[in-house]
């Protein structure tokens, strides 16, 4: 099964300025939602790491390993330069920091056997991965978008995308025999899909309303519009997302790399 390379990229990007308050087109709604998802990943991206790093010593495929490495370095640097975002962010109003307080108290009520903790990493990296794709395969999904938060968010999709595999290989290796581990699979994934969307939804209404931008049905209308028509990521998905309760699924079953090459060569990364 073809794979792409993981590389981390040790980028930084440039995300302050009064000029960037709603940087997604002038859209206060499709910029908070953005804004919310990013306020989990310092935190998200750290669990993952340490999910995946706790089951190295059971690894003995090289590539693997070096596949494991790569992936700590790339979520590393994510979890840096989306906390640099959301330093950023704190500029246009919000408590960001109680919001991404409510993530870890969240993680703190979790199941912390580490088999289910990989089975998590692995289910928020199937969204990710699927974010990631519908980004890149919608040149104009960020139309009209601040060059700097286009490129952050481009830069971390084509990343997700080359590492989409590690972690799910990693389970593979280590996974419970027979249906134990394919219901572990499946109830990780309820969990990341209740988080994942409650998480960012509460997180951007909680903006929307400290940035005074909160228009009661009119942001809503405007988020439904957001997820679910233009640019509809969550309509579009929605079949990629379900690939993941096949019994034998695999990330690269979606073989994206022709989209992930164009982006990297837009990006000269
Ligand atoms: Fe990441
Ligand atoms: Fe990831």
């Amino acid at each position: 099964m073809g794979k792409l390379d993981i590389k981390a990229r040790n980028l930084k990007f440039s995300l302050s300025g009064e000029d960037k308050r709603n940087w997604f087109a002038g859209n206060p709604v499709a910029t908070a939602i953005m804004d919310g998802s990013s306020i989990l990943f310092p935190v998200g991206e750290t669990y993952f790491i340490n999910a995946v790093v706790h089951f190295r010593d059971r690894i003995e495929d090289p590539q693997l390993l070096a596949e494991v490495t790569a992936f700590q370095q790339q979520e590393g640097i994510h979890s840096r330069e989306h906390r640099r975002y959301n330093n950023a962010i704190k500029a246009f109003g919000g408590d960001v920091d109680a919001l991404e307080q409510r993530l870890r108290d969240e993680i703190a009520t979790w199941d912390d056997n580490p088999l289910f903790k990989l089975a998590v990493t692995c289910a928020f990296e199937h969204f990710t991965a699927i974010l990631a794709d519908d980004l890149l395969s919608h040149p104009d999904f960020m139309a009209g978008a601040d060059p700097e938060f286009s490129r952050i968010w481009h830069w971390h999709a084509i990343e997700e995308a080359e590492h989409k595999s590690v972690a799910f290989d990693v389970w593979n290796k280590v996974k419970p025999e027979g249906f134990k581990g394919y219901r572990m699979r499946v109830r990780a994934m309820a969990l990341a899909t209740r988080v994942f969307l409650g998480q960012t939804n509460y997180n951007a209404g909680a903006l929307l309303k400290a940035r005074g931008e909160a228009r009661g049905w009119r942001s809503l209308a405007s988020a439904l519009h957001f997820m679910f028509v233009k640019p509809g990521t969550l309509r579009r998905t929605l079949g990629h997302y379900l690939a993941y309760f096949k019994p034998g699924f695999h990330p690269w079953q979606h073989d994206n790399r022709a989209t992930v090459e164009k982006y990297k060569a837009v990006y000269e990364v």
